[in-house]
C-alpha cells in the first residue's frame, strides 16, 4: 500500500462489480469506481439503461466497463454472472452487493407473496452473491465485499412501519460481520448502512418528507454524497477495515 493517501484511495486495475447498478445508489457507485479509474462490471435486472451507463462510463474515464443482466435472486445467473465479468476482467477485487428491494409496509397488511419477494431480493440475493463471489475469493487470495444495508438495520423506522424490510437489513449487516470474520484470511468485508437518500426508492411515500427533517442535518442525502464512502471501502485506504457498518444518514440515527 502505498503511504500518499490519494494513491491509496487510486483504484486503477482494480475490477469492481456492483450490484442494482442501473440507477440510485448502486450507479453512483459504478461512477465513484470509474472515476476513480477502477474497471467497473454493473449488474442489472430490469433497468437496461445499464448497458449505455457502461458505455459511458468506460468511454469518460477510458477504463474498462460492461453491463451484465444478472437478477441477484437466481443463483443460476449470479453464477454466470460472476463468470463472465472473471472471462471479460479476469479477476474480481471489490464486489458490491448493493441491489434491494423496499416494499415498505406494515406486516398485518402484506401478503406473503409480497414478504417473499422481499426475502428473495434483500437476503437471498445478498448471501447467493456473496457465497458465490466469496468462493472466487478465497480462489484468487483476496477480495473485498460491500454490502448496502440500512439505517433501518438499527432503528424501527418511522414514520412507514415496515418490519420486513427492516429486518432483511438486519440480517444482512449481521451476516456481513460474520463473513468478515470467516474470511479474515484472504477478503475484507464492511456494511454500508444508508438513511434517506434521493433514489427512485428514497422517493417513498409523501409522508416522508417529515422524517427528512428528523436527521441531524434535517434533509435527505443526494447520492454524489454517497460515493466517496464506497471508493474508500473499495480502495487501499480502507484496508484495516472489515467487519465495520457505517451510517451515512445526516446524524438520523444518534
Ligand atoms: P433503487 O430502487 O434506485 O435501486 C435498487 C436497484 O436494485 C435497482 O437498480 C433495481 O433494479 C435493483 N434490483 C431490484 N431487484 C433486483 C433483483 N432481483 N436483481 C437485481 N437487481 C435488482 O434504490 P436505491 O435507493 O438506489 O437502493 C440501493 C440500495 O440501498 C438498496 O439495497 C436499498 O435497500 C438501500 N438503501 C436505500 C436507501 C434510500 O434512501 N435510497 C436507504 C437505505 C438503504
Amino acid at each position: 500500500t502505498p503511504n500518499n493517501v490519494l494513491e491509496q484511495l487510486s483504484l486503477k486495475e482494480k475490477v469492481i462489480v456492483v450490484t442494482g447498478a442501473a440507477d440510485g445508489i448502486g450507479l453512483a457507485v459504478a461512477e465513484a469506481m470509474a472515476e476513480a479509474g477502477g474497471h467497473v462490471a454493473l449488474w442489472y435486472n430490469s433497468n437496461d439503461a445499464a448497458v449505455s451507463r457502461a458505455e459511458e462510463l468506460a468511454h469518460a474515464h477510458g477504463i474498462k466497463s460492461s453491463a451484465f443482466k444478472v437478477d441477484v435472486s437466481n443463483s443460476e445467473q449470479i453464477e454466470k454472472g460472476l463468470a463472465a465479468v472473471v472471462e471479460k476482467f479476469g479477476k474480481i477485487d471489490v464486489f458490491v452487493a448493493n441491489a434491494g428491494l423496499a416494499l415498505c409496509k406494515p406486516i398485518l397488511e402484506q401478503t406473503l407473496d409480497e414478504y417473499k419477494k422481499q426475502m428473495s431480493v434483500n437476503v437471498d440475493g445478498v448471501v447467493y452473491c456473496s457465497k458465490l463471489v466469496g468462493a472466487i475469493f478465497k480462489q484468487q487470495g483476496f477480495g473485498n465485499l460491500i454490502i448496502t444495508s440500512s439505517m433501518s438495520a438499527h432503528i424501527v423506522n418511522v414514520p412507514v412501519d415496515q418490519p420486513v424490510y427492516n429486518a432483511t437489513k438486519a440480517f444482512v449487516t449481521h451476516f456481513g460481520k460474520c463473513l468478515a470474520r470467516e474470511w479474515r484470511d484472504f477478503a475484507r468485508v464492511n456494511i454500508v448502512s444508508p438513511g434517506f437518500f434521493d433514489t427512485k426508492m428514497g422517493a417513498g411515500p409523501e409522508g416522508l418528507q417529515e422524517a427528512y427533517r428528523m436527521s441531524t442535518l434535517g434533509r435527505q442525502g443526494h447520492v454524489k454524497e454517497i460515493k466517496g464512502l464506497y471508493l474508500y471501502l473499495a480502495s487501499d485506504a480502507s484496508t484495516y477495515m472489515t467487519g465495520s457498518d457505517l451510517l451515512i444518514d445526516g446524524g438520523y440515527v444518534l
